[in-house]
């Protein structure tokens, strides 16, 4: 758990012990008195029930004491909302984009991740959107939560204060898989950060400076560098980032939709228009389920894959497609 200021953590926190605090006094206060009337003006003690006529003062005080309560907490309330809302100016911005079911983390220098990784000590900021129905960004370690929305920007910031791994998850109902939209927010030291964060980038200018000395000529050179690396390496952090694996697994086991392992090449029962028929599971059909998902529906799995059209390139489609090749 995180504490302590200035971490939203703190004032979300101290509002609710407040509440909870006021609920529990008069909790105890309400069911005190209860009991002392009930035997203090039992039938016994009064057989001869009194009428209680105006009493000023009582009036003032239930009418002023709650007034001053709910003000108070209106206030702690609104402190809180304006810290939340005031992004520190140095924070690192981080887009993240939902999509059914999982999350994408870009990063300013065009890094991506399906984890939230984050440097020690530095606060970030969290541009958030929605690839397709709403959803909404809940990291309950440090008290904060904001929507998703297609087509909107919402923001959110957070000062990570401990290393370690925190639950990130959607909390509001999007479709079949929402309770596996589940990542995590990886704090880590800001020299384990910098690593990651320059490590891979530098990785593939170098291999894009290798492609450019090798192959002036043609395009074609671009598969069997990718292909000398390891086979479809490229497309095993693809279906991770494009969120595949929310649905498909890699390792044989059926999920939401059919599993990628020994698919390649596999003839599969389809449904087109509500007829049954076999295709062959080649490059044609798997580019044809990415962009129209809708077209031919594996039979035994329900009608949900959303389309990956305009959220990936032929080129990250070839690399995927590599990979499922690969995964026998
Ligand atoms: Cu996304 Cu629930």
């Amino acid at each position: 758990m995180v504490t302590g200021w200035p971490n939203l953590a703190s004032p979300a926190d101290s509002v609710f012990y407040f509440i909870m605090g006021i609920a529990l006094t008069f909790l105890f206060l309400n069911t005190a008195v209860m009991i002392y009337f009930l035997i203090r003006y039992s039938r016994k003690r009064n057989p001869k029930p009194e009428d209680v006529k105006e009493n000023l003062t009582i009036e003032i005080l239930w009418t002023v004491i709650p007034t001053i309560l709910v003000l108070l907490i209106f206030f702690a309330g609104w402190k809180g909302f304006q810290y939340m809302r005031t992004v520190p100016p140095d924070a690192m911005p981080v887009k993240v984009t939902a999509r059914q079911w999982s999350w994408l983390f870009t990063y300013e220098n065009g890094k991506q991740d399906s984890v939230l990784r984050v440097p020690l000590r530095k606060p970030v900021k969290l541009l958030i959107t929605s690839a397709d129905v709403l959803h909404s960004l809940y990291i309950p370690a440090y008290r904060i939560k904001e929507d998703c929305v297609p087509g909107m920007e919402t923001h959110l910031w957070f000062l990570p204060d401990e290393v370690g791994s925190y639950d990130l998850f959607c909390t509001e109902y999007c479709g079949v898989a929402h309770s596996a939209m589940i990542t995590k927010v990886e704090v880590i030291s800001q020299k384990d950060f910098d690593e990651w964060y320059q490590g891979e980038k530098k990785a593939t200018q170098t291999e894009e400076k290798k492609q450019v000395e090798k192959a002036p000529a043609a395009q074609a050179a671009e598969k069997p560098t990718a292909k000398a690396e390891a086979p479809g390496h490229k497309g095993a952090k693809l279906i991770q980032i494009k969120g595949c694996v929310a649905c498909h697994t890699t390792d044989g086991t059926p999920k939401i939709g059919p599993t990628f392992k020994g698919v390649y090449g596999k003839k599969e029962a389809v449904i087109r228009e509500g007829k049954e028929r076999e295709v062959v599971v080649d490059e044609a059909f798997i580019k044809q389920t990415l962009l129209n998902p809708e077209l031919d529906r594996v039979k035994g799995f329900p009608p949900i894959m959303p389309s990956l059209h305009g959220q990936l390139t032929d080129k990250e489609m070839d690399e995927i497609i590599e990979y499922i090749k690969s995964l026998k």
